[in-house]
């Protein structure tokens, strides 16, 4: 088998799992029960917060555990209109968010607050000057995705960031589920208010992630009930999943560190170098300021669903587009506001990769790669 869907999903680290059934043994108490269990439960919350702050750079009170990063997104989207709407009904982000900020937008449209969406370039990057162009003295929110999750275009956060500095009235949202360990990213530096990431994309526990939110910030919550998570998310804390997802993450940053983007970036070096003269193909992820994982690109005359099931028969796992809209005929949103043309949108596949692939792996997959789009293409004519 050969995985290569990584923007989907992870596989979690063997020792992930550990972590987990051991925390789930021995700390199956309630963090909020008085007695002993229950203490020690509280203490291995409490040490996972920590640590997992001392991995971001920021306090343990800054660090809020969610379900991920559909919550994290709906959280810092909704929780700053809701908490913000006295103050301002502006809200900015880009064409080519992920479905859990884009539908977040459309339902506090249809609230009544007001959304401007970036338009992107060729490459799927906004542009610093529409930015600044569409900044309002009402504009409460700016929220933008770090690396795109279909294309792996990296956007100009610090510079919004730095842009953004002398407007403390305006938040700043950083979507970083696909850039967390891949692409580094320093919140204080980029002057991000609130900042999205997701356990499952980084070999952590599915339905386990993190919202950074700057100390200070007061969202309104989506979920009320009996105040954990300093009264920001309520709901008995998934423990053994948090402490998973805390490994995952130090681990994932440790493999970063130790070579594993440089490793990453060379893997999808070799297969643009290998595929670059295929006169079928084409490369929708731009050249730079991209993420060392993601590869998009069109085969002519192909449609992405006959190819990823002809590679699947043979092992090979890649994507249409993002997951959770992959089942839908359209072609994908993100790739037709690049300016693509429908018929090269439904003709696009997504590898993206992770510290665990090879380079023997990305070789096989171009033998195999090559053979199937020759086969089919024949079918084709
Ligand atoms: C950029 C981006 N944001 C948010 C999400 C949603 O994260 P989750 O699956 O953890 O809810 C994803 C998942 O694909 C993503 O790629």
């Amino acid at each position: 088998m050969i995985y290569f869907d990584n923007s989907a999903t992870t596989k979690p680290y063997p020792e992930v799992l550990d972590t987990y059934r051991t925390a789930a043994e021995q700390f199956f108490a309630n963090p909020s029960s008085i007695h002993k269990l229950g203490g020690r439960s509280e203490e291995l919350l409490k040490k996972s917060r920590e640590q997992a702050a001392q991995l971001l750079r920021v306090k343990p009170q800054e660090v809020i555990f969610t379900s991920g990063g559909t919550e994290g997104n709906n959280f810092a989207i909704k929780g700053t209109a809701f908490a913000f709407r006295h103050r301002g009904k502006h809200l900015m982000t880009t064409r080519v968010e992920h479905p859990a900020s884009l539908r977040a937008f459309e339902q506090l449209e249809a609230l009544g607050f007001d959304v401007t969406y970036l338009e992107v370039d060729r490459n799927g990057r906004i542009s610093l000057d529409d930015v600044k162009k569409a900044l309002r003295e009402d504009t409460i929110l700016v929220s933008v995705i770090h690396v795109n999750n279909e294309l792996g275009t990296i956007q100009p956060v610090k510079e919004i960031g730095q842009l953004l500095k002398d407007r403390p009235k305006t938040l700043f949202h950083v979507d970083h589920v696909q850039g967390f360990t891949k692409v580094p990213l320093d919140f204080h530096e980029a002057n991000i208010d609130l900042c999205t990431i997701s356990g499952h994309k980084i070999h952590g526990p599915k339905g386990t992630g993190i919202l950074y939110k700057r100390e200070g910030i007061m969202l309104s919550p989506l979920l009320a009930g009996g105040g954990q998570e300093f009264g920001f998310r309520s709901g008995t804390e998934n423990l053994p999943a948090i402490a998973a997802f805390v490994k995952a993450m130090r681990l994932s940053l440790e493999r970063a560190q130790n070579g594993g983007i440089a490793r990453l970036r060379n893997m999808t070096d070799r297969l643009r170098q290998a595929l670059a003269s295929h006169p079928l193909l084409s490369f929708n992820t731009p050249s730079g300021a991209s993420a060392p994982h993601i590869l998009n690109l069109t085969v002519k005359g192909i449609r992405s669903e006959v190819l990823v099931h002809a590679l699947d028969r043979q092992g090979i796992y890649v994507s249409t587009k993002s997951a959770c809209s992959s089942k839908t005929q359209e072609p994908s949103a993100v790739l037709l506001a690049t300016g693509l043309s429908e018929e090269d949108a439904s003709h696009a596949i997504r590898i993206s990769l992770s510290f665990e692939n090879t380079m023997d792996e990305v070789e096989s997959f171009l033998d195999i790669f090559m053979q199937t789009i020759d086969k089919l293409e024949t079918v084709m004519e």
